[in-house]
């Protein structure tokens, strides 16, 4: 496991209160060999680590609080070379722009004949073809539920419970913390207010930029077109707007013209784009309202089909690691 914040943490928590029943109704056991974060120490142990002890050392402030046996000078980059596990699973900070330093893990593990689970959407939404081909070379998985609204299975959807439809354009509110801020601002709130309350209850990042710049919600229409459209976006040249530059009073004359503003990512065969639309309140997306995400997939043989629920949350997200195991452990047979 790289990277144990949120969201790595959430997928122990869940390993940890979930075993027996994952044990009795899908035969599923995890074994957790190695955890590695950036600051608060790092554990490898071939035989395994102990769940609970890990998620008590992690909340008193660091892995060195872990009292059993485990080597603790393993960095990411050695694990997925010379580590010995199943799944490697990637939950480190993402970077749009490289995917490092996990694209560089990952590649390892997967050359290392590992399967990949990632929360991270860097190396997918930068190297998604690679990867994909690289995975397939060495007939390993590469799964990434988590990367595409935390743990709601918009990946899944598209790839195998819509398998047999052609897909020709995807729309979705893919960001939480922007979605919450216009719906806070429906209710009559400045745009710097409803900022200022998203960050003070922990959705928005102090630096809220890749939120409400629209580069997150990039990212992800990254990956969707390169999964579903076979095309890669460079979310440095897609055409990105995020909600910064709505106000109060285009919200309440939108809402008097029986409208909603949502930040939209579209993504169709022929490219990618983030922006901010009104949406008639008739579009299932424009009752989409808070930290909530949705993701309307147009296909040729439904018509639209719409998901909705939660983009975010360490445990929600961890769920989306868990899905992808469980997977995995399928497939393997
Ligand atoms: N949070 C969500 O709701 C959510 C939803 C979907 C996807 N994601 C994605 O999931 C990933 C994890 O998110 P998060 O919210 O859990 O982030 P987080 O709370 O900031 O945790 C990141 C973890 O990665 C570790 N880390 C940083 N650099 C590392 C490196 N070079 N090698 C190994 N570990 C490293 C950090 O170490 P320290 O503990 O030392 O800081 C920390 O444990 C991100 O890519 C994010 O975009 C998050």
């Amino acid at each position: 496991l790289i990277g144990s914040g949120a969201v790595g943490q959430g997928l122990l928590e869940i390993l940890r209160s979930k075993a027996d029943e994952l044990q009795q109704e899908y035969g599923f056991t995890a074994r957790v060999v190695a955890v590695v974060t950036k600051s608060r120490g790092a554990l490898y142990h071939p035989q395994g680590l102990d769940i609970a002890q890990i998620i008590a050392a992690l909340k008193a402030g660091g892995l060195a609080h872990y009292q059993a046996t485990a080597e603790r000078d393993w960095d990411a980059l050695r694990l997925a070379r010379d580590g010995q596990f199943d799944v490697l699973i990637e939950a480190s900070p993402t970077d749009l722009q490289t995917g490092q330093p996990a694209l560089d893990i990952v590649r390892a593990a997967l050359t290392n004949g590992k399967d990949v689970v990632l929360a991270n959407k860097g190396p997918v939404a930068v190297a998604y073809a690679e990867l994909r081909a690289l995975a397939a070379a060495n007939q390993r998985h590469l799964r990434f539920e988590g990367t595409v609204m935390g743990g709601t299975p918009s990946i899944r959807l598209a790839l195998q419970a819509l398998a047999g439809c052609r897909i020709t354009q995807v729309r979705g509110i893919v960001n939480g913390t922007t979605n919450y801020i216009l719906t806070q601002m429906e209710s009559g709130q400045a745009y710097d207010t409803a900022l200022a309350q998203a960050q003070a209850l922990g959705y928005a990042e102090t630096d809220p930029s890749g939120d409400v710049d629209g580069w997150d919600a990039a990212g992800k229409a990254a990956i969707l077109s390169a999964l579903i459209f076979n095309k890669r976006l460079d979310v440095a040249q897609m055409s990105v707007q995020g909600i910064s530059g709505i106000t109060a009073a285009s919200v309440a004359e939108a809402a008097a013209q029986q409208q909603r503003w949502k930040l939209i990512a579209t993504i169709t065969p022929d490219g990618g784009s983030v922006q901010p639309v009104r949406l008639p309140i008739s579009n299932p997306l424009a009752g989409v309202s808070g930290i909530t995400n949705a993701i309307t997939y147009t296909t040729d043989l439904l018509g639209d089909v719409t998901l909705i629920g939660p983009g975010a949350g360490g445990v929600q997200t961890g769920f989306a690691l868990l899905s992808d195991l469980l997977d995995i452990q399928r497939l393997r047979g």
